[in-house]
């Protein structure tokens, strides 16, 4: 692209991934993220005319790549709940400056849709995989839902061919941390990069407590004593995961430390919720309306005005600061800003 303005915020940190939030929906009910007993039958999810819809996403994603995003993250909720995906991702893929469009999924509608995101454009995706156990794995995803259909999920991405394919295991003390092991053990050797997850105080609704975090220093450790690791250099400045590679040559892992070795000082990701409001980080209260002055008819100028003033007077660094009191402050839901 020609004329891209690179903004930077108080920080000095410049805009270069949007992670946009498709739905706030979702068909798993992870206790991490949608516990089954607040988000039930009456949970008010958004309506049809409150979402975004296809264009106006990739008008906001335009503007994004014109002030220097390059990296674009389909999520949700559950991104493949939404009609029509692939023809958001094909308006996505002609946006000049997009190098890399990436979707978050449970995997459990791969099957049915990863040949046509293909298709359309799409690059990769990421699977959320948090056992290889049923019984672990459905008491997790709060809907009894076992590994099968993940898997089989999983198979059809690579058939696809939406690799690198990287799984998400967000790891809780006492859940599923027994699993560790046996999830590296399984994806070694394969090509998938398995990202191990410290559990994070995303949202006010998924009753977090240190006690439950497992230290992503302890994760490396055990399996290094199986396996032994050696440390990689990062693909990219501010990536989110560690990485760690096989020292027999089968292949590496990721471990992110939101918890105990906090990354926001890089932090370059702005997220946009379904209903059209920019945040500046994972944990803010609120967002930034954007669809208001867009439904009124403004102009991409003055779209891209908003948007640059809002990252120019971002300050934001939750993991670095958090600490007791800020647990419990207003957040929003992870699964309605988009993960
Ligand atoms: P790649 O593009 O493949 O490098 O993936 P990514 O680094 O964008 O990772 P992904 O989107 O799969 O994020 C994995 C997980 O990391 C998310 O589901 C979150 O749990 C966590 N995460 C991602 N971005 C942030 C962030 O900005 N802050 C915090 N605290 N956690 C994040
Ligand atoms: N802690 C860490 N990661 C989380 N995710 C959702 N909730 C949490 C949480 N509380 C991440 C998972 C999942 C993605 C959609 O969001 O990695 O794969
Ligand atoms: Fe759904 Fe993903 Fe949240 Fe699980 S982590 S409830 S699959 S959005
Ligand atoms: Fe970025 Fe906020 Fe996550 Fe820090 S806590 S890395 S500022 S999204």
């Amino acid at each position: 692209m020609t004329d891209v303005t690179h903004v930077k915020d108080t920080r000095g940190r410049r805009l270069r991934d949007l992670r946009i939030s498709v739905t706030d929906r979702c068909n798993l009910r992870c206790n991490y993220c949608m516990p089954a007993d607040v988000f039930g039958p009456d949970y008010p999810f958004l309506p049809r005319k409150e979402i975004l819809d296809h264009e106006e996403i990739a008008r906001i994603a335009r503007v994004f790549a014109s002030l220097g995003v390059t990296k674009l993250r389909l999520t949700g909720g559950e991104p493949l709940l939404r009609r029509d995906l692939d023809q958001l991702i094909t308006m996505l893929r002609g946006i000049p400056g997009i190098e890399d469009i990436a979707l978050t999924t449970n995997g459990l509608l791969l099957p049915a849709f990863a040949r046509k995101l293909k298709d359309a454009g799409l690059d990769r995706v990421t699977v959320s995989l948090d056992s290889l156990d049923d019984a672990v794995f459905g008491r997790m995803n709060g809907k009894g839902v076992g590994t099968a259909p993940v898997l089989k999920g999983i198979d059809s991405a690579i058939q696809a061919g939406l690799t690198p394919l990287k799984l998400n295991m967000v790891v809780k003390r006492g859940e599923n941390d027994t699993e560790i092991e046996a999830m590296a053990r399984r994806w070694r050797g394969t090509g998938i990069i398995v990202r191990f997850i410290e559990f994070m105080d995303v949202g006010t609704k998924n009753g977090w407590r240190m006690d439950d975090v497992v230290p992503a220093r302890e994760i490396v450790q055990r399996i290094n004593a199986r396996w032994p690791l050696e440390s990689a250099d990062p693909n990219y400045q501010g990536e989110v995961a560690s990485r760690w590679r096989y020292k027999d040559g089968q292949g590496e892992i990721g471990v992110i430390s939101s918890v105990t070795n906090t990354f926001c000082g890089d932090c370059t990701r702005a997220r946009l919720s379904a209903r059209g409001e920019l945040y500046t980080c994972l944990f803010a209260a609120k967002g930034h309306d954007i669809k208001t002055p867009l439904r009124a008819g403004a102009t991409d100028y003055e779209l891209q005005t908003l948007v640059e003033n809002v990252w120019k007077r971002r300050d934001d660094r939750y993991s670095e600061i958090r600490n007791e009191s800020t647990v419990g402050l207003p957040k929003a839901e992870m699964s309605y800003l988009g993960g």
